[in-house]
């Protein structure tokens, strides 16, 4: 496995596998990486002759300063895991590296960015877009893989990808859980054991709230369920519990395949996020 710091040279390592015909899948994560990072980076060593993980905490897309300063930091295990899985190179720049200049480009996805984490997170979009553009631009991948765990995220990258014809194929891995059903996320590692065994109440609202949409309730009345349910329990807050059409992510009464559940919420000081298809 090679490890790149730096753009240069690993623009010169892919091209020389671009010269050999070979084909590229990208895994774009910010580390502290698991099983379900994992099963990206297994898709893309199935379907690529070279796959490249890009590791990289991306300052630009945290609203929140804490968030920033608190995201776990793991790289040493997360290069084992990486090998493991058959990751073939690992992209670790430094911020002085991504953004050479302090950058002022904005993205605006409109309805998109403004709804759901948008809402919730002002300028987080913007910033996944600069950031992936780069990487897009930095690797130029054959496919590109993301997780079905940020829903919204892979709808913004596909509008991205689509207005600035990057030239690539972007692919969603479904969610995977831990046994309790809690999806996996790097912000586990900041709940203590209570705490992960409190957080399964989220996929536990999602379940019930599909059980109850589908035997007649209305969308509205399984909000105020579920807020009830989650905040059950103390430490436990709701942001939003939505079903919304999976095409273009705007709110829906209809209980249909074309729908997902989504939600949002904060266990102790960690802000989690999951959803599940209706379909
Ligand atoms: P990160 O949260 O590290 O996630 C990297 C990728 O792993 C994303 O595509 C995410 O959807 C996927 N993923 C996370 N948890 C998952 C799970 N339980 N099951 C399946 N896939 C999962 O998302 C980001 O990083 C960043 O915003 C990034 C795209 C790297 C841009 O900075």
């Amino acid at each position: 496995m090679d490890i790149f710091s730096e753009i240069k040279p690993l623009r010169a390592f892919l091209d020389t596998k671009r010269d050999l015909h070979l084909s590229i899948g990208l895994v774009p994560t910010m580390g502290a990486l698991h099983r379900g990072h994992l099963d990206l980076i297994r898709v893309s060593a199935q379907e690529n002759d070279i796959t490249v993980c890009s590791i990289y905490v991306n300052p630009t897309q945290f609203n929140n300063p804490s968030d920033l300063a608190k995201y776990p930091r793991t790289f040493e295990e997360d290069k084992e895991m990486l090998l493991s899985a058959g990751c073939n190179v690992i992209f670790a720049p430094l911020n002085t590296e991504m953004y050479k200049v302090p950058s002022n480009l904005r993205f605006d996805f409109g309805y998109l960015d403004k709804i759901l984490e948008g809402e919730f997170r002002p300028g987080h979009f913007s910033g996944v877009a600069l950031v992936v553009s780069k990487l897009f631009n930095i690797v130029k991948p054959t496919k590109a893989y993301f997780g079905q765990k940020d829903f919204q995220q892979y709808k913004v990258i596909s509008k991205l990808a689509e207005e600035l014809l990057f030239d690539l194929i972007l692919s969603s891995v479904p969610i995977v859980r831990e046994e309790s059903g809690l999806a996996m996320s790097s912000r586990n590692k900041r709940l203590s054991e209570s705490e992960k065994q409190d957080a399964t109440v989220f996929y536990q609202s999602l379940l019930l709230a599909k059980q109850l949409l589908l035997s007649g309730e209305s969308i509205e009345a399984v909000k105020i369920k579920s807020k009830q349910k989650c905040e059950a329990i103390p430490g436990v807050r709701l942001e939003y519990l939505e079903l919304a059409d999976t095409e273009n992510l705007k709110p829906t009464q209809l209980v249909s395949g074309n729908a997902i559940l989504l939600i949002a919420g904060y266990v102790g000081e960690v802000r989690l996020i999951d959803n599940l298809l209706i379909g």
